[in-house]
């Protein structure tokens, strides 16, 4: 039997475990990351998860990250948990669940919605018009963003 990889465990900071397998880079851009000031981040990509599946994980020591912070990432990875570590134990576990807005994570597909406008740059802003598919609609032009649409964001 071949060994298996094992990730090591933290003492303190934050796990997103359950991330959609080859996601995490969109959340570590969400997340600000890379950031000098966080040492030892792992990221693991494309990990067996139970029997058949396959997730990524990230793993940020030192920095408790707060679900509401990463709530957006449900449009991404719908059955991503946040752990919040302390002294090797799991505190805290949050399932992600997308709130009513969602601001600059997705552009509007309009090309002559305000938010695309080169020279006046204003964020993009949608009302979630269903969430698992997720379904938003621009709250500047009133465009529908399909789940398709969101999912070629982040190819
Ligand atoms: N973890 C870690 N360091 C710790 C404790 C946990 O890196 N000191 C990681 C585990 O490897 C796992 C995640 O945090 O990826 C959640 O840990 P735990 O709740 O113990 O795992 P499970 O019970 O498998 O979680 P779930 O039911 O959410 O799959
Ligand atoms: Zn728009």
């Amino acid at each position: 039997m071949k060994p298996e990889l094992k990730i090591k465990a933290i003492e303190n900071g934050t796990v997103i475990d359950h991330i959609t397998a080859n996601k995490s880079i969109h959340i570590l851009k969400i997340l600000g990351l890379p950031d000098e000031r966080f040492k030892n981040v792992t990221v693991a990509m494309n990990v067996s998860s139970g029997e058949t599946g396959r997730k990524d994980i990230v793993k940020i020591e030192n920095r408790e990250v707060h679900h509401e912070e990463l709530n957006q990432i449900a449009l991404i990875a719908p059955k991503a948990t946040i752990n919040i570590i302390r002294n090797y134990e799991v505190v805290k576990k949050d399932k992600i669940q997308l709130p009513h807005k969602i601001t600059s994570i997705i552009d509007c597909t309009n090309p002559k919605c305000i938010t695309n406008y080169e020279n006046e740059p204003i964020k993009s802003k949608f009302k979630v018009i269903n969430s698992q598919p997720p379904v938003v609609r621009c709250h500047y032009c009133e465009k529908l963003i399909k789940t398709e649409d969101i999912e070629k964001q982040f190819e």
